[in-house]
């Protein structure tokens, strides 16, 4: 079991949903975030004066998944839908998940997950 978190562009948050959707991963946590990464934001210019957005929105993408090779098959997906070339596209982070229960039935694990 594994936990698939992505960071991604907001205006990609469609794009991937449904994309995750067609290949059988409906299920998903989205939240609002901001995040930097190596360029620390971005530089705006306004009237000759530079200012620096140092946190920019995201949207956190997660994604549990039962085995290492729906973990490749999603992060070929969001990497897919969700990459403009442009810096900011994102990161992705796999974690290991220790448990999932399915609240309404008890079911645990790999019954439970998707
Ligand atoms: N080391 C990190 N730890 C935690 N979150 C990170 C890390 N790097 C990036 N992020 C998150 O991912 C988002 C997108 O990062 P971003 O795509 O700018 O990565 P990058 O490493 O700067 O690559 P690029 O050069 O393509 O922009 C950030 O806004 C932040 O939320
Ligand atoms: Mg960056």
């Amino acid at each position: 079991l594994y936990m698939v978190e992505a960071v991604i562009r907001p205006e990609k948050l469609d794009e991937v949903k449904d994309a995750l959707d067609e290949a059988g991963y409906p299920g998903m946590t989205v939240i609002d975030v901001k995040g930097r990464g190596r360029q620390r934001g971005i530089v705006h210019r306004y009237r000759d004066e530079e200012y620096r957005i140092d946190l920019l929105d995201k949207v956190l993408i997660m994604i549990a998944v039962p085995s290492e090779e729906d973990v490749e098959k999603v992060i070929d997906i969001i990497c897919e839908h969700a990459r403009t070339g442009k810096p900011g596209d994102g990161k992705i982070f796999v974690l290991p998940v220790e448990k999932v229960v399915r609240v309404r039935t008890g079911e645990t694990d790999e019954e439970a997950v998707q």
